[in-house]
């Protein structure tokens, strides 16, 4: 199989990250929950893991770095725990669903909410994003880089803009942590939402996000927090606060592992790699017949994601003719981001995705620009 479906999860785990997560299947107690040698394995492990991430991201404190079980727990989180009744937000029609959704319950709830429109590339503008924010405007909460355009948000730029007016920044890093390099203090950040299984190339079922020290977050969960346990309330203490129950410590280990690898491979390195995927990808597709492309691949920060259409086929139809009878694994239809093919007027085809990792070659890139060229003659009357 040619998978180039490394938006949705990354397949091929490094063996460190396997070795890691089986490792930890025979040695880790419950974190927390007593004081003997499995449950401080566990503690210890988990304590190491929280370290790691803090500072791969920039941060300065451990403690608020909260491990979730993936990038929609953490967006739940982090929205329905800033935001009150009353208060106003700004996000972007780039987003998906675990942003989109929660805010939509939020707004339900008396919250005011801004949806930034994207332009015939799917950007937004920054010049909007300025004349949106008014006094009551507690948060901007936006993705990082689209998962169906692979557009990039100068969260940078953004960071400036939201701490300029006193509005909380909420980034959504689950297409690039681990494939760029994010600092929540270089980009302002409040509080960065991850998840594991992308990008970072951990388990599935791991994600978290980093709150910058001083911004309070109301939890979303109460329940075992291994102390205090005759208090009524959950402990307000980070990271205690925002992680009720036991963790997944067997796919923590497996994550701490991944940042190693990374780390060890460097992310300029894993960027560099994925951005020439992508580049060689788009050069090889973009003249074929029939071939519609979205998203502004003028930016040379472009992500590792190329969507497209061949003329008005159903992109799902296609999708299933490159898995069934090519081996090749893209994703179809709307990738849980509704507004970007309501933008793009897309919402019928869908887009077909493929997106790139760091395992990936340019010989599989050849092969399925050849494929695409067999459907185009197939599916195109010039
Ligand atoms: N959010 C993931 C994707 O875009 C699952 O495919």
């Amino acid at each position: 199989m040619i998978y180039f479906d490394n938006a949705a999860t990354t397949i091929k785990k490094p063996e460190c990250v396997r070795n890691a997560v089986f490792e930890a299947m025979g040695l880790l107690g419950n974190c927390g929950r007593g004081a003997h040698e499995g449950s401080l394995s566990a503690g210890r492990n988990i304590f190491q893991a929280r370290k790691k991430l803090c500072t791969f991201f920039g941060g300065d404190t451990p403690n608020n770095l909260i491990f979730t079980a993936n990038a929609t727990e953490s967006l739940n989180i982090a929205i329905k725990g800033i935001l009150n009744p009353g208060d106003h937000v700004i996000t972007t029609a780039m987003e998906h669903n675990s942003v989109l959704r929660p805010l939509y319950e939020m707004e339900k709830q008396g919250v005011d909410l801004t949806i930034l429109p994207l332009d015939k590339l799917g950007r937004i503008s920054i010049e909007e994003l300025k004349k949106a924010i008014n006094e009551q405007t507690k948060a901007i909460v936006m993705t990082h880089v689209s998962n169906v355009t692979g557009n990039v948000n100068d969260i940078k730029l953004i960071g400036e803009i939201a701490r300029a007016n006193g509005v909380l920044f909420v980034v959504d890093a689950s297409q690039s942590a681990g494939t760029r390099k994010i600092d929540v203090k270089e980009c302002n950040i409040d509080i960065l939402c991850f998840t594991g299984h992308k990008g970072l190339l951990g388990p599935q079922g791991t994600g978290g996000l980093y709150v910058r020290p001083g911004v309070h977050v109301k939890p979303l969960l109460s329940g075992g927090s291994g102390i205090h346990s005759f208090l009524k309330e959950h402990p307000a203490d980070m990271p205690t606060a925002l992680e009720a129950g036991t963790l997944n410590g067997h796919g923590i280990a497996g994550l701490s592992a991944a940042i190693d690898y990374i780390e060890s491979l460097t992310i300029d390195k894993i960027k560099e790699k994925e951005t020439a995927l992508m580049r060689a990808f788009y050069q090889g597709v973009k003249n074929i017949p029939g071939v519609i492309l979205y998203g502004d691949y003028e930016d040379p920060e472009h992500g590792p994601i190329v969507s497209l259409n061949l003329g008005k086929e159903d992109s799902s139809y296609l999708s299933d003719i490159l898995a069934e009878e090519y081996g090749v694994a893209t994703r179809a239809g709307a990738h849980c981001a509704p507004l970007v093919h309501e933008s793009f007027q897309t919402t019928g085809q869908g887009m077909i995705r493929f997106s790139f990792s760091y395992d990936n070659t340019f010989e599989e890139v050849e092969e399925v620009i050849a494929i695409l060229r067999e459907l185009s003659e197939e599916f195109i009357d010039e």
